[in-house]
């Protein structure tokens, strides 16, 4: 999404670690216990001394650096499992950081443009105009808008899944959300606040959602087949199952299901996740900004726990669209359907319970056009950024990992009841069935020590109860609805807007973009361990950007996926090179390397790289956002290291951290996009020949109201000239053929 696009919603008081040592040190009488050595005892509450050895450098506090505690060892990796080892070095030059409107890519390689928002995926539809007036309708067989996450699927002769395909493929990719100004003949058109063009808010129900498209590659250009009967469009009148716990509850029944089964559509999928049976998980993200509800007529019907939830999610407005405010309505509801308002007599008689459909990960099968996806409700119900699988084992539960993408939000991972076998790899949405729609979630606790906890977020244990004050609640239902909820009840670490997470393939280690926070939801006092930064940044312009602006990348090693402990590290944090200031560019990034809000991640099955892509709004005034490749170690590599934070007062603070070994040349500059996009998703074929990458909203600060005047247009992308920008995904291959990154 866009960098700056998201509901903040953590208002909870769930106490930060570092929260309680702060409170500790504003007793004088303990304050005076530490700097005496021995206030150990005194917060001993705490659980571990380098708990109290990050605070010990508080904000206002003259005391000495603490010698840095040793980093605890992690456990030691799986085998290798068979396969290409990582490179030791990578092969292309770094590529400068750009401005230009042009995608950048390493010398030795070539991007072209594969599919762009707009461009037709049955046969009869028309090319696209990109002028606004293509017909509304034909959109639901078009590409969707703001491409997202992407995988590759190999296809066979006979069109099932093939793990070695690098020719024929099937490319699933989200489209999250929209630039309006580029969709319509003028932009939206809104009279005293409402929505008042059909055809514009029909244009926008279909270029949300998923893209399902048949790919190939014939005398060495990649293509897609726009009659393929693979192809396919999910989007926001697509009907959808309600899967796992949540299925047939009271909370989600709906006009639309009275059994509360199913929802129509699907929103803002950010990142994804795959299976080990071959299907896509689209997830929803800013699912909540999309609803209305006015508070001032609605709250008087709502329950206290009604109304703490929607708090926590962020559910209220007029809904970012403004699609409820279309009138008349359709007898289906098309419209009414985002008014999350009690307005009838019960649930079955209006959509009050509707944001309650949304807010899971969302389950294809891209080999079977016909079935209707599931939203997994066992795993959850958060800003869902995206669910990354650990490698399947056989008899081992099946194991995914998901961030919350909000500031101060939290970790969490899913672990299946049912045990894998692999029988199951080529059972599709019925694997999905058994291995989804029952397990147990965790939110995930980093200590200050450098070791983590898993949380287990299952009514009846720890505080998620009918006694837990915040939010006191009734069943497994009522906590995979309010996922967020039960991660503050159980104490689980705010962390700085978790984006992709990644896992190694040689070891096993989840790494995870922390893509950046603000001053005002990190201040200083709130720093720790694993969020240690708080710093000015500073633009070329002289503007202040405080906070963690730049953002870092976590990663932890677990014995085995399921185990409950972790031990973590920080493997990358994002600077501007010219800062030389050790606290700020803490990975002693280069021109070659610089960086700043990590967002994409993910690794290379072919060769093990490691991809790093940013949606960025900080370093640009330097450089658009980016696509990187690295050759990381792995958890432990690096050491402690104690950085010390300064406030816009001058305030300073020390943390203990653990950083990885810095990356040197090991890290470097693939890829510049062009301007105002997003470099997000990224997937390849099986040889490791073909790339593909997603470019989103190119020209995106356009201003709404420049829309007639094509030379205001911050990008022209891909097309050039005074065309309107296109999301679009590139195909990116080496031009001796060769393997990509080595
Ligand atoms: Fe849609 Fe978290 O970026
Ligand atoms: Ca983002
Ligand atoms: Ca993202």
């Amino acid at each position: 999404m866009s960098h700056d696009d998201e509901t903040i919603s953590n208002t909870s008081h769930n106490p930060h670690i570092n929260d309680l040592i702060e409170q500790h040190l504003h007793d004088p009488k303990r304050r005076a216990l530490l700097r005496s050595g021995t206030g150990l005892a005194a917060l001993s509450f705490i659980g571990s001394s380098s708990a109290l050895l990050a605070a010990c450098g508080g904000d206002d506090d003259s005391a000495p650096a603490p010698a840095p505690a040793p980093a605890p060892a992690p456990p030691p990796p799986p085998a290798a499992p068979a396969g290409p080892a990582r490179p030791s070095a990578l092969s292309f030059g770094a590529v400068a950081k750009s401005t230009a409107d042009v995608v950048t890519v390493a010398g030795g390689y070539t991007a072209s443009v594969l599919y762009r928002l707009g461009d037709p995926i049955a046969s009869g539809i028309p090319a696209y105009m990109n002028n606004g007036a293509d017909a509304a309708p034909s959109f639901a067989q078009r590409a969707g808008d703001h491409h997202d996450a992407i995988e590759y699927y190999g296809l066979s002769a006979t069109g099932t899944y093939s793990a070695t395909s690098s020719d024929r493929g099937l490319l699933v990719m989200n489209h999250e959300a929209i630039t309006p100004a580029f969709l319509h003949p003028a932009g939206q058109t809104i009279v005293a606040g409402a929505r008042t063009v059909a055809d514009e808010v029909l244009r926008e129900f279909y270029v949300h959602g998923v893209s399902v498209i048949e790919v190939q590659r014939a005398a060495g250009a990649w293509s897609y087949k726009q009659d393929s009967a693979f192809n396919r469009r999910v989007h926001t009148l697509t009907v959808i199952e309600i899967a796992g716990p949540a299925r047939g509850a009271p909370q989600m029944i709906t006009k639309f299901s009275p059994t509360g089964t199913q929802t129509r559509g699907t929103i803002n999928n950010c990142a994804h996740g795959y299976t080990p049976w071959y299907t896509y998980l689209a997830c929803e993200e800013n699912w909540a900004g999309y609803f209305r509800r006015v508070t001032a007529t609605d709250n008087p019907n709502r329950t206290t726990k009604e109304l703490t939830s929607f708090a926590r999610y962020g559910v209220a407005g007029n809904g970012r669209e403004l699609w409820a405010t279309f009138t008349p309505d359709t007898a289906d509801n098309l419209y009414g359907r985002w008014n999350t308002q009690v307005v009838g007599a019960t649930a079955a008689d209006d959509y009050r319970n509707v944001s309650n459909t949304y807010g899971w990960n969302v389950e294809i099968d891209p080999f079977t056009g016909a079935a209707a996806p599931k939203k997994r409700t066992a795993m959850g119900r958060i800003a869902h950024e995206g669910a990354w699988p650990a490698k399947a084992v056989v008899g081992k539960p099946v194991v995914f990992y998901m961030g919350c993408d909000s500031r101060n939000e939290y970790i969490y991972k899913y672990v299946s009841t049912a045990v894998w076998d692999a029988a199951d790899a080529t059972r599709g949405l019925t694997a999905g069935d058994k291995y989804l729609d029952a397990g147990k979630l965790y939110a995930a606790k980093f200590n200050a020590d450098g070791t983590g906890n898993w949380l287990e977020l299952t009514f009846g244990v720890g505080n998620v109860t009918a006694a837990n004050v915040a939010y006191p609640f009734t069943d497994q239902i009522d906590v995979a609805l309010n996922t967020r909820l039960a991660a503050d009840a159980q104490g689980a670490t705010k962390m700085d807007r978790p984006e992709w997470g990644a896992v190694d393939p040689l070891n096993g280690d989840v790494y995870m973009t922390l893509t950046n926070n603000t001053a005002a939801l990190r201040p200083l006092a709130a720093t720790d361990a694993a969020n240690p930064r708080h710093y000015n940044d500073l633009r070329t312009n002289g503007t202040a950007q405080r906070g963690n602006p730049n953002g870092h990348i976590i990663r932890w090693r677990e014995s085995s996926p399921e185990v409950l402990t972790f031990t973590w590290d920080i493997f990358l944090f994002g600077a501007r090179s010219t800062i030389a200031d050790p606290n700020i560019n803490v990975s002693a990034l280069t021109a070659d390397n610089d960086f700043s809000s990590p967002d994409g991640l993910w690794f290379s099955r072919a060769t093990n790289l490691c991809w790093v892509q940013t949606d960025d709004g900080a370093y640009t005034d330097v450089t658009n956002c980016m696509l990187l490749a690295a050759l990381p170690g792995g958890v432990g590599d690096g050491g402690p290291r104690t950085i010390t934070n300064t406030d816009a007062l001058g305030a300073t603070k020390q943390v203990q951290t653990f950083v990885g070994a810095a990356q040197g040349t090991k890290l470097r500059r693939f890829l510049v996009g062009p301007k105002d996009c997003e470099v997000t998703g990224i997937t390849e074929t099986p040889d490791g020949r073909t790339l593909f990458v997603n470019i989103q909203h190119p020209g995106e600060d356009t201003p709404a109201t420049a829309i007639g005047d094509p030379t205001m247009f911050t990008s022209h992308w891909p097309e050039g000239g005074t065309a309107r920008p296109r999301s679009a995904t590139i195909v990116i291959t080496k031009n001796d053929a060769g393997v990509i990154g080595i």
